[in-house]
């Protein structure tokens, strides 16, 4: 893996400041309306789904980071819950997150464009905030849906390009430190999940943060 994603699996700095801002609610508001024009209510809102899926549901979440997302998982799920990321620090953070709340889940330090996954091997996939960190979100979307089962869903958001001047400033100064590969706009977003197969629901903006879901068609 080159570009975004060595980046964030060498460096602690940001990560650590991004992880500390997503596991406190109160701070992504803050950040998201601040840096990103955007309410993140609705984001924090769909990781209450994840837990949705019946006993025995198989989830895969990547990348975790410090594993925001296992909010939405109520104690007892009883889900398969697998939580992958490439940064060993974050999947050290999302470790200690689980043991917080009880989650019984599986790590794998992998690439999203490299899943050791077989196909249709889990109900629900879910990717907040990673695709605009990766130099090939196409990709990466597609080898997502390769690991979804027909019928499954993929859930995610990510930041993306066109919501004003200054918000596309902030993703080019992002991609010149390596912290972002390659955002594209929300119509690019839609484009990716309809490339991999999906059939892409509601592409819900709001400043630069786009939420998302589709279906693999089964
Ligand atoms: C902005 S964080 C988002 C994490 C988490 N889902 C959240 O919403 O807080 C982006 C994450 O992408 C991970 N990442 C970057 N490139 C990756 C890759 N190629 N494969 C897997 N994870 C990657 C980083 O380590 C980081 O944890």
């Amino acid at each position: 893996m080159t570009g975004a994603g060595e980046h964030w699996s060498r460096r602690r700095l940001t990560p650590a400041i991004y992880e500390a801002a997503a596991a406190r609610e109160p701070i992504a508001r803050l950040g998201g309306r601040v840096l990103w024009g955007a309410d993140v209510r609705p984001m924090y809102a769909s990781f209450a789904e994840v837990g949705g899926l019946p006993q025995g549901g198989a989830v895969l979440d990547v990348p975790c980071g410090g594993g925001v997302a296992f909010r939405g998982v109520p104690p007892g799920a009883g889900l398969r819950y697998v939580a992958a990321d490439l940064s060993p620090f974050m999947l050290g953070r999302a470790r200690a997150e689980a043991a917080r709340r009880g989650l019984d889940a599986a790590f794998a330090r992998v690439s999203v464009d490299r899943l050791p996954f077989v196909e249709a091997a889990f109900d629900l996939v879910v990717t907040y905030n990673g695709l605009h960190c990766l130099p090939g979100p196409a990709a990466a979307v597609a080898e997502m849906a390769r690991v979804l089962r027909p019928g499954g869903t993929l859930r995610g958001s990510a930041v993306v390009t066109g919501a004003g001047v200054r918000q596309d400033a902030l993703v080019a100064l992002l991609r010149r430190t390596g912290d972002f590969g390659e955002p594209g706009s929300a119509a690019d977003l839609r484009a990716w999940l309809e490339a991999a197969g999906l059939r892409a629901g509601a592409v819900t903006v709001t400043g630069a943060l786009a939420c998302f879901s589709a279906v693999k068609p089964g």
